[in-house]
């Protein structure tokens, strides 16, 4: 993790494990567009958490959501499974394709 003295949000590191891709996460962006910043493609479509096309598995790491319950069961939630395209890193992740 990186943080400057100008209160700027945590920038987290990230992984995709299929790929062994790394990227910066900021806490404060939502995984998918640092994975796209980076160059790294990731399915999406809707990007707003209903249609679950950029659905991924973390590995490691923990993730944030602004709204409650995003198109995801508390079981896939449970087993690690994310979706990207809303939710921010709490720390350096891990994911994994689906
Ligand atoms: S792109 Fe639709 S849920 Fe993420």
């Amino acid at each position: 993790m990186t943080r400057d003295s100008s209160q700027q949000p945590p920038v987290f590191k990230g992984k995709v494990q299929d790929t062994g891709t790394t990227f910066a996460a900021p806490a404060d962006q939502s995984l998918f567009a640092s994975m796209r910043q980076a160059g790294i493609d990731w399915p999406v479509s809707c990007r707003n958490g209903t249609c679950r096309t950029c659905i991924g598995r973390l590995v490691e790491g923990q993730v944030a959501y602004d709204i409650p319950w995003p198109g995801l069961s508390l079981e896939e939630k449970r087993d690690g499974y994310c979706l990207p395209c809303i939710a921010r890193p709490m720390g350096d992740i891990v994911i994994q394709r689906t």
